[in-house]
């Protein structure tokens, strides 16, 4: 299933293309004096996590060996290096999800599928990642640390950076980690997959975006530790786009440190649960919004029928009257069954979760339980929305062929395949994009704003 899937525009090219190239490489700090202070006490966060060859290292190392969906070429790879591939297939099938867009019929990450960038003909296709001599990647570590960090696209007669890969956000991540991804894709089985050439060259973006060597996404700027272990606690302290909470002890803020960092480097929570996830200048994550869900998705056709959802809306996490983390029966236990199911376990009968959450969970079901554990208590750490931008949110619009498939006393539209006509007294309690038109839902209109911006 997850073979299919082709999102369009995760990181839209409008959200980079108003970038230009004018991003200074040392932006002045604004830090303030509470901020520094936290800064300070957070020296206290380990970083026993971050040695190569440490127990959590290992620990990570060993699941990702067991969960890499494909056989892994490690046989003439000394101890340490099988180590890191072990650590590569944990981020890339765990803690990110690069199958998501890489994957493809033709194979594991053999790249191919097509992202549409606008109607005006303007498309890139997900890369092949294999090894594979002829069509697949031909970058050099050093090449691929620039591609994560900057942007730049090394494929010949390209001048325009990445436009769609989130470099944006996997920039962050510590070279441990960027180092043990590339071993891990150097060890994948090949893949002979060519893949077609993009056509992006006359959009406006430069070549690529210098690392700024600070954080300066969020709310606060930081400094970024020189230290660059693996899954650092500390790395994820700095790379919090909103204020750090100034209530945790050692212990919950080693794990929100943790938690933010594959939040914010790797699983790029913001880039679905905050609409827009960028400000309107796009070169700061929308804080005010961070967290407070509204992003609309439209389900690929082919995985309509088979997942029995049209449509999708991410679901509002830190709204402080609306978010699901501050909920009454919030609990680490009630997000990790939804997690480990794919489902709203908390609902009965469980609906499936909507996608792409699904695919998203699909992966943390795999992380150690300590790795999820963290990701919970840095949301939970996160201040809470507040004003306008706490809204409830739209559950997803269910697929159809017949009223049959549709609840008692719903009908199903033709035009569109989803369940209709619930009784309804506001548009909040229809599906998504559905409007509440003489107290039933019906489907959206053919010119719905919402439909248009589903991504
Ligand atoms: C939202 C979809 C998406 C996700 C998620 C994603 N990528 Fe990409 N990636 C792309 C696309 C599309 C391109 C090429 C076109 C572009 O972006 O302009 C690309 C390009 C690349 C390239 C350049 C390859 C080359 O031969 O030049 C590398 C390396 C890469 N991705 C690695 C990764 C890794 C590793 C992950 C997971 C940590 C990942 N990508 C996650 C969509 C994605
Ligand atoms: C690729 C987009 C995407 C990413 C990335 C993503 N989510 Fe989601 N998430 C969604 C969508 C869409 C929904 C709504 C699913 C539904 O309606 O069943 C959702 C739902 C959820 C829910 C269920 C909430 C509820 O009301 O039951 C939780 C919890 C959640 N996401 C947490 C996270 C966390 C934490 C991260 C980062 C580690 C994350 N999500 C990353 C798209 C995403």
């Amino acid at each position: 299933m997850k073979s299919h899937v082709a999102r369009t525009g995760w990181i839209p090219y409008v959200a980079v293309a108003a970038l230009g190239c004018t991003q200074p490489d040392t932006a002045p700090m604004k830090s303030s004096a509470s901020e520094a202070l936290t800064l300070e006490s957070i020296s206290s966060v380990q970083t026993e996590d971050a040695e190569a060859g440490g127990s959590a290292f290992r620990a990570r190392s060993q699941r990702g060996l067991e969960i890499s969906p494909v056989p892994l070429q490690t046989s003439e790879l000394t101890h340490e290096e099988k180590l890191r591939v072990g650590l590569g297939s944990y981020i890339v099938n765990g803690t990110a999800d690069c199958g998501g867009c890489h994957s493809s019929p033709a194979g594991f990450l053999s790249g191919g599928n097509p992202f549409f960038l606008d109607r005006a003909g303007h498309v890139v296709w997900s890369r092949n990642l294999t090894p594979d001599a002829t069509t697949g990647m031909s970058l050099t570590e050093g090449q691929f640390f620039e591609v994560m960090r900057t942007g730049k696209d090394f494929h010949r007669d390209q001048i325009k950076m990445l436009v769609v890969m989130p470099w944006l956000i996997f920039r962050w991540m510590s070279d441990e980690d960027l180092k043990a991804i590339y071993a891990y894709l150097r060890a994948l089985p090949p893949v002979h997959n060519l893949v077609p050439p993009d056509n992006k060259s006359d959009l406006p973006v430069p070549g690529s975006i210098p690392f700024p060597n600070l954080y300066n996404d969020g709310e606060v700027d930081r400094r970024l530790p020189r230290e660059q272990g693996s899954f650092s606690a500390r790395r994820g302290v700095a790379i919090a786009p909103r204020a750090q909470p100034h209530d945790l002890e050692d212990d919950d803020l080693r794990s929100y440190g943790l938690g933010s960092y594959v939040a914010n480097s790797m699983m790029a929570c913001n880039e679905c649960h905050t609409n827009p996830d960028r400000t309107a200048d796009s070169r700061k994550i929308n804080t005010p919004a961070y967290l407070s869900g509204g992003t609309v998705f439209g389900v690929p056709p082919p995985l309509q029928p088979l997942m029995r959802q049209v449509r999708t809306t991410s679901a509002n996490l830190k709204g402080a009257t609306h978010g699901f983390f501050n909920e009454p029966d919030d609990s680490y236990a009630r997000f990790r069954e939804i997690i480990r199911t794919q489902s709203h376990a908390d609902e009965s009968p469980p609906r499936p979760l909507g996608f792409p959450m699904n695919l998203i969970a699909g992966n943390l079901a795999k992380v150690l339980e300590h790795d999820l554990k963290a990701i919970y208590t840095y949301v939970k750490g996160v201040p809470p929305v507040t004003g306008p931008n706490d809204q409830p949110r739209q559950a997803y619009a269910r697929f159809c062929s017949t009223a049959a498939d549709c609840h008692a006393g719903e009908s199903c539209s033709a035009a569109t395949n989803e369940c209709v006509g619930k009784a309804c007294t506001a548009d909040v309690e229809c599906d998504t994009c559905q409007t509440c038109n003489a107290s039933a839902c019906a489907a959206p209109a053919a010119d719905s704003a919402c439909v248009a911006s589903a991504r």
